[in-house]
C-alpha cells in the first residue's frame, strides 16, 4: 500500500477557478516526489490541500489507507515550507527555527546541535541571531527550508524551497537536501517549475500543466518515454524538436513525409510490427519528436540551412531552418558552420518519439509502441 493517496482530487476557487482537476497520485513512503509544472499550473494548491491549509472541493487524500482531509492541520504530521517563507518576524532565525522542534520537548543543548546542524546543511550559521528583516530573501527561504526540514513529521512539504537562491548555492543544497532526506528516510513532496531541480532531487515527478496531471513518472521515464506531446516537449533543454507529418510505406521502408516535400525514411525492419500497423492507422495525422541532442548534423542527411550557431560556454546549440520549419541541434564540442550554411540533417530511428498529431499522445518512442 502506499503512504499517501490523492484520489480524483480537486479544487475550484469561489466557484469558478479550477485549479486543480480530478488529480490521482499516490506516493510511498521514503519517496521523494516533485509536482512540476509553470506557475499557475496548481502546485501549490494540491500542496496546501496535503498540508490541510485549502479544502479539498472534490476527492480524497489518504495516508495509510486513512482519509485525512477532513483533519486540521496539526493533525497531519505534515512539515512545510511555505512558497513565502512564512518565518515569524519577532524571532531570530535560530529561533524560527527552534520553534519548528518544540512539540519534541528537547533539552536546550539538544536543539541548539540540531539547529546548528541544519543551519551548516543550509549554509545560515553566520546570520542565527539576526531577525528575518533583515537578513536578504534568499537566506529567509533558506531559514524556512530549515525549519521545515528539521522537523519532526511524517511528511515534508517544500514549496519552491530554492527559488530565490542563486545557481551555485542552489546546485550545492539540491544535493545537500537530498542527502539529508534519504539518510533520515524521510518522505518529501518537492514544488518546483525547474526541471533541473525537480531531476536532481526526485525519485519521481508528477507533471502538470493547468491543473492537469499530465505524467508521474521517474526521470529517466518522462524524458525517453513521454506519455504526451505536452511532457514530450516540457522535459529536457532545449526543447524537443516536433514536426507534423503524414507516414506512408513503400518498398520496405517506413517514410514520414514532413513539410516543405521533405522526408525521413527507414527500413520498417526498425519498427516493431504492431507499430507499423498503428502508424498505418494514423497516417494523416502523426507529429514526429526529436530531442536536440539526437538531431544529427553532417554533409549528407536531409537540407537544412543553418539560422543561428549559438556557443554556450560548454555546448553548442545550432538552429537551423528545416522541412518548413525549424530545427535545433546540440554539438558538445565548439562547431564551426556559420549562418546561411547548408547543413545535413539525419536522425536515428532509435531517437524518433512519435505522437499522435490530433491528440498529442505518445504512439511510439524508439520504435516501439509506446
Ligand atoms: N486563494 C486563491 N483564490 C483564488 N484563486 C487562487 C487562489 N490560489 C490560487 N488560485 C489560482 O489557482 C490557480 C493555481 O494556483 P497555484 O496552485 O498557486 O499554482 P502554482 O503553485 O502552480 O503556481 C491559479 O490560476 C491561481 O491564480
Ligand atoms: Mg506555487
Amino acid at each position: 500500500m502506499s503512504y499517501l493517496d490523492l484520489s480524483s482530487v480537486s479544487k475550484t476557487y469561489g466557484g469558478k477557478v479550477q485549479a486543480v482537476k480530478d488529480l490521482n497520485l499516490s506516493i510511498n513512503t521514503g519517496e521523494i516526489v516533485a509536482l512540476l509544472g509553470s506557475s499557475g499550473c496548481g502546485k501549490t494548491s494540491t500542496l496546501r490541500m496535503i498540508a490541510g491549509f485549502e479544502d479539498v472541493t472534490a476527492g480524497e487524500i489518504r495516508v495509510n489507507g486513512t482519509a485525512i482531509h477532513q483533519l486540521p492541520p496539526a493533525r497531519r504530521g505534515v512539515a512545510m515550507a511555505f512558497e513565502g517563507y512564512s518565518l515569524y518576524p519577532p524571532l531570530t532565525i535560530r529561533e524560527n527555527i527552534a520553534f519548528a522542534m518544540k512539540a519534541e520537548r528537547l533539552d536546550a543543548a539538544q536543539v541548539e546541535t540540531r539547529v546548528k546542524d541544519i543551519a551548516r546543511l543550509v549554509e545560515l550559521e553566520d546570520v542565527l541571531d539576526r531577525y528575518p528583516s533583515s537578513v536578504s530573501g534568499g537566506q529567509q527561504q533558506r531559514a524556512s527550508l530549515a525549519r521545515a526540514l528539521v522537523r519532526k513529521a511524517d511528511l515534508h512539504l517544500l514549496d519552491e524551497p530554492m527559488g530565490q537562491l542563486e545557481p551555485q548555492l542552489r546546485a550545492l543544497l539540491r544535493g545537500r537536501v537530498k542527502h539529508f532526506i534519504q539518510e533520515r528516510g524521510l518522505t518529501a513532496i518537492l514544488v518546483t517549475h525547474d526541471q533541473t531541480e525537480a531531476n536532481a532531487l526526485a525519485d519521481k515527478i508528477a507533471v502538470m500543466e493547468d491543473g492537469e496531471l499530465q505524467q508521474f513518472d521517474t526521470p529517466t521515464a518522462l524524458k525517453d518515454n513521454p506519455a504526451n506531446l505536452f511532457t514530450g516537449t516540457f522535459i529536457g533543454e532545449p526543447p524537443m524538436n516536433v514536426f507534423p507529418a503524414g507516414m506512408r510505406r513503400e518498398n520496405r521502408q517506413v517514410i514520414f513525409g514532413l513539410g516543405d516535400g521533405v522526408s525521413l525514411a527507414y527500413d520498417e525492419a526498425r519498427f516493431s510490427p504492431d507499430l507499423r500497423d498503428r502508424l498505418e492507422k494514423n497516417r494523416d495525422q502523426i507529429a514526429i519528436g526529436v530531442r536536440p541532442h539526437a538531431v544529427r548534423l553532417s554533409e549528407d542527411g536531409l537540407p537544412a540551412e543553418v539560422l543561428v550557431n549559438q556557443w554556450l560556454g560548454d555546448q553548442t546549440h545550432i538552429a537551423a531552418s528545416f522541412a518548413g520549419g525549424s530545427i535545433v541541434s546540440v554539438i558538445h564540442d565548439r562547431a564551426k558552420v556559420q549562418a546561411g550554411e547548408r547543413v545535413g540533417v539525419s536522425v536515428a530511428p532509435e531517437d524518433l518519439h512519435i505522437f499522435d498529431g490530433s491528440t498529442g499522445t505518445a504512439i511510439s518512442h524508439g520504435g516501439q509502441l509506446a
